[in-house]
């Protein structure tokens, strides 16, 4: 078991809204009716390629709700931000940021603005690692904390809406994993 399982295990809020499914293959699941979706790849004899690459199915994330999936033994959030989400990150200047790279690695050494860091040009999507760039607890979701994003609560770290870190202990942005629309609603990760 990972860190990041350790310490979502250790708060209750968050152990309470994990579902757990056990996939075949790619790991292709709906969004539940909670947000809160643990794809948890259990089956040993799945391929290399299976664990690199995942194809989640976007199709039932509502606006303003997150898709948590477990990716190479990590928390990936997938948000679906609101008008005010997007509004809220794309206000915030250079300057008034701690790390000031994206931290995405879909876009490498480009600087920590809002639209560096969606997945879309629209900004409503937001795909992060779901580590605490601290000592990798998983952050609490949904508007939590002083900036309307993701809280830390291990050690008091606030993430923004585009999931930049604000204030607290924490170094980094939340970092973004390769990942891709591979159409309408299915996002690749890897
Ligand atoms: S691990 Fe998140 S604030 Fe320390």
């Amino acid at each position: 078991m990972s860190h990041a399982d350790n310490d979502a295990g250790d708060h209750g809020a968050t152990r309470r809204d994990f579902l757990y499914f056990a996939t075949a293959g790619a790991g292709t699941i709906a969004a539940g009716a909670a947000g809160w979706t643990l794809v948890n790849q259990m089956n040993p004899s799945a391929d290399v390629q299976a664990l690199a690459s995942i194809q989640v199915d976007v199709s039932g994330v509502q606006t303003g709700t997150q898709l948590t999936v477990k990716w190479l033994g990590k928390p990936v959030f997938i948000r679906r931000r609101t008008e005010d989400e997007i509004t809220q990150g794309r206000e915030v200047e250079l300057n008034q940021l701690i790390d000031q790279s994206a931290e995405n690695e879909n876009k490498p050494g480009e600087p920590a603005l809002d639209q560096n860091r969606t997945l879309d040009e629209a900004g409503e999507w937001l795909v992060m690692l779901g580590v605490c760039t601290h000592l990798g607890c998983v952050p609490i979701g949904d508007g939590a904390g002083d900036f309307g994003g993701w809280f830390c609560p291990c050690h008091g770290s606030h993430y923004d809406t585009a999931g930049r870190i604000r204030r607290g202990p924490a170094p980094q942005n939340l970092h973004i994993p390769v990942a891709a629309f591979v159409n309408d609603t299915t996002i690749q990760l890897g």
